[in-house]
């Protein structure tokens, strides 16, 4: 038996007893009284009992252990021309300020604060200072429009929203006050105070009473010591799409989280302390939360916060001037960034400017990695590149390649084998295993491991509701899939209406919600297409009312720029086309998925619940000619 084979199997069968080792990695202020609560199933709890502070172990543990004046933070910031590094003391330092101006502002454990912000330091400062509070921090991406940002606002109610003036597109510069002041004027909860970090490239007009600067805020704060939670209090709640516009509060607790993340830094990425690790990613998405800004510092690591674009800041050699400036060993980002870059230098002519001796390996999540990027990559780069699959709702990586215990044979489509601790299943519709190379859903057994989600901000109903009904002592992901005879898992597409846009996770739900409320448009659907670049783009069908005799161009300009304004422009939603009826069964379900493969101008059979076959017909007419 491989090692990695001998540390499945010690996490299958002991799993109370492995994951009380790896917590013996962290720094606790009070011990785990126990390891799993499995008193309430569906529900469980990791390290009840046990006291600590996630920013403690990030930063303070550090600096206490003589790391302080070890690099933890480089900022790389092409669009501002600027680069900055602070060290364990110094970012330590900065965070406890600001921790001290929010405890001013009046925030105290268990509040919320909604951080909306660019990929600025300020950003993980913040996040960072939350977590020495005990408070608890929703981050929202920057390309989220103010309905998106109102809807997690009423959610969180938070006591202070930190923002910034402006985040700095390649093409244009983000205005985000006017956002803010639009969500907040949709929202029903007003948070008492809004911080603001005043960029030069668009300094922001504050709303007196309310608002209050960065710099304002830290002057004369008495830096905060760290405060002391339970491992099962929130460290944050980051929403993400659901099936409907209304997204989901994915909560993570403090104690699994700092065991489950500083152990896959070094058993997944194979990170030792003191390396340079670089997700390119945002704050705004899970990767940022788990691999920019907590993993890496939990373990010691040098993190790589870096405000640009794989390609056009200013070109698609900027990933290795970044990794030979600063030696980063690993790189994490989505396969989407690699294909941009691809197509913009497919021979690789400016990667031999840099010197990439130092780089190690590169990680891809987010979205399946084509065989043909992931071998690109690897022929361009000459290390291992590998995919790694999981979701916001699991926190970290549920199958990958392990580096940092035995790295295995790579096969090009597959992430490799599920991760010590997850143990997947692929169920058929009746929750039965199906045999190797079967597709059908990937569920995951309970109890999950440390790290992944507890519940659903406010609501375990919902939580249950969601997840663990569809198979009885399962997580269901909603991703479906096979396992083959290695044992590698192949994820292979959603079972529901997620889609997957530039790595960037989205609901088709919520853009029907949006096209639906046009008052011309009397039924709609939208459906993920293949794209060369983003994986998928959104395509959208519309119905209009019978008496409507407006101009069908004019109509689809203004639903294509009421989702750009309504969801933001990270949709990317820029298609759609005007149909005079949508494909139904008889039960007057929506065929979405035999639209795509027409959309995709794949081989479909025609459903025999099919309401009136004709449809079909009209719809690849529409699109044959739309396109
Ligand atoms: N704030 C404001 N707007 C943002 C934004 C942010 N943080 N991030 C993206 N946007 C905007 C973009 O400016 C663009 O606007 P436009 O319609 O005016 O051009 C729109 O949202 C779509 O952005 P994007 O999907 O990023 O497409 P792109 O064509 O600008 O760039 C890539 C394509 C591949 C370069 C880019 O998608 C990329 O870097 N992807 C990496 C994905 C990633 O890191 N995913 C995280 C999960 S690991
Ligand atoms: P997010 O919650 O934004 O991280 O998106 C999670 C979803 O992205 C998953 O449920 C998958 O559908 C998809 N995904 C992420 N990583 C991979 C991967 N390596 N292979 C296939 N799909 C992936």
């Amino acid at each position: 038996m491989g090692r990695f084979d001998e540390i499945c199997e010690r996490a299958r069968r002991d799993p109370q007893g492995f994951w009380a080792e790896a917590a013996r990695e962290i720094e606790w202020f009070r011990e785990p009284e126990q390891i799993l609560d499995e008193s309430k199933p569906p529900l469980y709890r990791w390290f009840v009992g046990a006291q600590l502070n996630t920013c403690h172990n990030a930063l303070d543990r550090h600096v206490a252990a003589g790391r302080g004046k070890a690099p933890a933070l480089i900022y790389d910031s092409p669009v501002t021309d600027t680069q900055r590094t602070y060290t364990f003391r110094e970012l330590r330092d900065e965070v406890a300020r600001f921790a001290g101006a929010l405890a001013r502002l009046g925030v105290v454990k268990g509040d919320r604060v909604v951080i909306y912000m660019p990929m600025i330091p300020e950003a993980a400062i913040a996040m960072l200072a939350c977590a020495r509070l005990g408070a608890v921090h929703s981050v929202v991406f920057g390309g989220f429009a103010a309905r998106e940002l109102a809807a997690r606002i009423d959610d969180a109610k938070p006591k202070v929203i930190v923002t910034a003036s402006c985040g700095i597109e390649p093409k244009r510069v983000v205005e985000y006050k006017p956002l803010l002041d639009a969500a907040l004027a949709r929202a029903s909860h007003a948070p008492e105070r809004c911080v603001i970090v005043q960029r030069d490239r668009a300094p922001a007009e504050l709303t007196p009473g309310r608002d209050v600067t960065w710099a304002e805020a830290i002057e004369g704060a008495p830096p905060h010591p760290c405060v002391g939670v339970a491992a099962t209090d929130p460290l944050y709640v980051l929403y993400t799409s659901g099936t409907t516009g209304n997204p989901k509060g994915i909560v993570r607790d403090n104690g699994g989280h700092a065991v489950a993340l500083r152990w896959s830094m070094q058993n997944v990425y194979g990170m030792q302390p003191g390396e340079v690790y670089w997700a390119a990613s945002d704050v705004g998405w899970v990767v940022g939360h788990s691999y920019i800004v907590y993993g890496p510092l939990l373990n010691g690591n040098t993190t790589l916060l870096y405000e640009g674009k794989p390609v056009g800041t200013p070109d698609a050699g900027a990933f290795w001037r970044v990794i030979a400036e600063h030696g980063v060993q690993t790189l994490f980002t989505a396969p989407t960034a690699i294909r941009a870059i691809r197509k913009v230098d497919p021979d690789g002519a400016l990667r031999g400017a840099y010197d990439l001796s130092r780089f190690r390996a590169l990680f891809l999540a987010g979205e399946r990695s084509d065989p043909d990027t992931l071998e690109w990559a690897q022929a361009q780069l000459g290390v291992p590149v590998i995919d790694n699959w999981w979701q916001t709702e699991t926190g970290w990586p549920i199958v990958s390649n392990c580096l940092g215990i035995e790295a295995l044979p790579i096969k090009p489509g597959s992430p490799t084998r599920p991760v010590p601790g997850w143990q997947v299943h692929v169920l058929d519709e009746r929750g039965r295993d199906t045999g190797p190379g079967v597709t059908g859903s990937l569920a995951l057994k309970l109890p999950l491991p440390p790290g992944s989600l507890p519940t659903l901000w406010g609501s375990d109903e919902r939580f249950i509701a969601s997840y663990l009904s569809a198979f009885p002592g399962y997580y269901n992901t909603a991703d479906a899939g096979y396992i083959d005879a290695d044992g590698y898992v192949h994820v292979m597409s959603r079972t529901d209406d997620i889609i997957n846009v530039a790595g960037h996770r989205l609901s088709t739900g919520a853009m029907e919600e949006v096209l639906a409320s046009h008052p011309d448009v009397a039924e709609c659907a939208v459906i993920g297409v293949k794209d060369p670049l983003k994986g998928e783009v959104p395509l959208g069908l519309l119905v209009l009312r019978g008496d409507c005799a407006r101009d069908h161009g004019e109509i689809v300009a203004e639903v294509i720029a009421q989702v750009r304004e309504s969801i933001g422009p990270v949709a990317a939603f820029r298609q759609a086309v005007v149909v005079e009826r949508l494909p139904k069964t008889r039960s007057g379900k929506i065929l979405r998925g035999t639209m795509k493969r027409i959309a995709e101008g794949a081989e479909y059979d025609v459903p025999a619940t099919i309401e009136d076959p004709a449809v079909l017909d009209e719809i690849a007419t529409v699109l044959g000619a739309g396109r």
